[in-house]
């Protein structure tokens, strides 16, 4: 039987040395001098004596709305991860009966999240080209129940961006029916171009952003949301962190948004390279397609369908044999997850070898054996 996939994280996290972590869309190319100074100069300080200023560091914040291009008197939610302020704001803003548009595939936490507050998710099926939500699609999935539109931009896990003209068209319909818009940022600084919502629907936009995949801080938990003063007013009535959030994880974030121009391009360069030779490599797999190339994120999903092998069993002899973590796509969607293993390439090269050396092992090892004839 297919080991379950909380077994395989306590395996990676058990090897984590010997593990080329491609499973979480995490960044491991940030340099790591800065966080490691941020933090010590705060475990000097002793600043985790005190209960860190519960609004959150001043200076993150002015950080944050600088990064983000938005004023700096927007409303300015911090939390423990992109996640909790998620979590929070579905909580706070929909209720029993209302209908969220989602997708399928998406980042199904969020439709999670949505479920707990009473409220559905409707997912049309974007596995098909563009592989992204149109406004097309937007408005032939709209109820009169439709509160909020879920736009993840760029889309974990496809990899796929919104174009400037597609951002604008959503952000319009949801203005013109005075709907929320939860524009997830999460990936926005691995995109060429990426445009805010908010710039065209700014009442109701929900702008949530994470330093786990940009800063590559994933561990320190860090994130939050920007949005309207009385939307985040609403919101921070679900607010658990009433003592403030993390002040290391606070210091490691002001440390990499401040110098985020110095390093921000080489991570850039090294994930494209990085999926260009995977893509590469990838014509020679037979039967491995890559529906979306070349990726606005630092992750895309290789589509093993026609190879008869079940992305779980790719999964585990690809971790178990070779020590590379990739993840099934069952957690990504219900509908196409059995086709699809999801890689992330924020990785330094060497774990790039890793897998183009594996990949095929894996495949060979698996490939269903034709009958002898
Ligand atoms: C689209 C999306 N939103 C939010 C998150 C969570 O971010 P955080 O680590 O800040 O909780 C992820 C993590 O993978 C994600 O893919």
């Amino acid at each position: 039987m297919a080991a379950a996939s909380s077994d395989a994280f306590r395996y990676a996290h058990a090897h984590r040395a010997e593990i080329a972590w491609m499973s979480q869309n995490t960044n491991h190319l940030v340099p790591p001098g800065i966080v490691a100074r941020a933090i010590d100069r705060a475990l000097e300080e002793r600043v985790y004596e005190e209960y860190p200023y519960a609004p959150g560091d001043p200076e993150l914040r002015a950080l944050v709305l600088k990064d983000l291009g938005f004023p700096q008197d927007a409303g300015f939610f911090l939390a423990a991860g992109g996640t909790e302020a998620l979590y929070a704001l579905t909580r706070a803003l929909l209720a029993p009966g209302d209908d969220v548009l989602g997708s399928d595939p998406s980042y199904l936490i969020i439709h999670r999240f949505v479920e707990l507050s009473g409220a559905t998710t409707r997912m049309p099926d974007i596995y098909a080209p563009p592989f992204r939500l149109t406004p097309e699609i937007v408005e032939a999935n709209l109820t009169p129940q439709t509160r909020m539109i879920l736009l993840i931009d760029p889309l974990n896990p496809l990899g796929s961006g919104y174009p400037r003209e597609a951002v604008r068209a959503i952000a319009e319909i949801a203005r013109d029916r005075k709907l929320l818009l939860l524009h997830d940022v999460t990936y926005r600084d691995f995109a060429d171009a990426p445009t805010s919502a908010a710039e065209f629907h700014p009442e109701g936009t929900l702008t949530v952003w994470s330093v786990s995949k940009n800063c590559g801080l994933a561990g320190l938990r860090l994130g939050g949301l920007v949005a309207r003063p009385e939307l985040v007013r609403q919101v921070a009535r679900y607010n658990t962190n009433d003592l403030g959030v993390n002040v290391l994880a606070q210091r490691a974030a002001i440390a990499l948004l401040e110098t985020k121009a110095q390093w921000i391009d080489g991570v850039r360069a090294q994930t494209r390279a990085n999926q260009d030779r995977i893509r590469e490599a990838a014509r020679g797999w037979p039967g491995v397609e890559l529906p979306v190339y070349p990726s606005q994120a630092n992750m895309f999903v290789l589509d093993v369908s026609r190879t008869g092998i079940a992305p779980e069993a790719l999964q585990n002899e690809l971790l178990y044999r070779h020590g590379v973590f990739l993840r099934s796509g069952a957690y990504l969607s219900p509908a196409h997850g059995g086709r699809f293993v999801r890689a992330s390439f924020s990785n330094v090269p060497a774990d790039i070898d890793r897998l183009l050396t594996a990949f095929p092992l894996a495949l060979e090892a698996l490939r269903p054996k034709l009958p002898a004839s």
